[in-house]
């Protein structure tokens, strides 16, 4: 039980390495969170840093949540909740990080390392659906909400454990709780478009 609380513990503190406020400090001597949409992820640093950070942010955000999937895995077993728990923690981690005053982003790019993880095809069959939805209306934070709501659909779909079922909802929430501003922005037509100037924080 110990090792285990441990794990998912552990799985918090590196949810809460914000990358794109790392980067953003070491390339520009900036606060990413004053910037833009003022979101830690990936999408703001696209806007504030431009495509190659933006990638790299991407790809290690995607990371913790697959590093805690795999952590949670190693100590609890495939299909238990130890391994879905670490991925909560990191998704926890980086929307509320330890080490930055709990101001993080909205846990998209960890999200996927998690649900890749722990259910590939559910994962992909909603991210595919979701990038398409991103490349019609250009809006990031759509398909974000769209990709977390399609996962629980997929499980339900294509088969599912409780754990992983119980996390893709938990992590729903979540994301729709984080982009409540976007949501409202979409609703009144002034959502931030990809690849769009933007002028200010939310
Ligand atoms: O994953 C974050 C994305 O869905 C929205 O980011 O910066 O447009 O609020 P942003």
């Amino acid at each position: 039980m110990a090792l285990e609380l441990l794990v998912i513990v552990v799985s918090y503190l590196l949810g809460s390495v914000s990358f794109s406020v790392l980067l953003a400090k070491l390339l520009k001597g900036i606060d990413i969170r004053q910037y833009g949409s003022g979101n830690a992820g990936a999408t703001n640093t696209l806007r504030v840093l431009g495509k190659g950070p933006a990638i790299l942010v991407l790809l290690l955000d995607v990371l913790k949540g697959v590093a805690a999937v795999w952590l949670g895995t190693w100590v609890g077993g495939w299909g238990t909740w130890v391994p879905a728990l670490c991925g909560i923690a990191a998704i926890i981690g980086h929307n509320w990080p330890l080490y930055f005053r709990f101001r993080g982003g909205k846990g998209i790019a960890t999200t996927i390392g998690v649900m890749a993880t722990l259910c590939l095809w559910p994962a992909l069959l909603a991210g595919i659906i979701a990038i398409l939805s991103i490349f019609i209306t250009r809006y990031v934070s759509l398909g974000s909400l769209i990709f977390v709501a399609l996962t629980p659909v997929a499980l339900l779909l294509t088969g599912f454990t409780q754990p992983v079922l119980w996390t893709s909802i938990i992590i729903a929430v979540f994301a729709f709780w984080r982009h409540r501003t976007n949501i409202v922005k979409i609703v009144e037509g002034r959502e931030n478009k990809i690849g769009s100037k933007v002028k200010g924080g939310n």
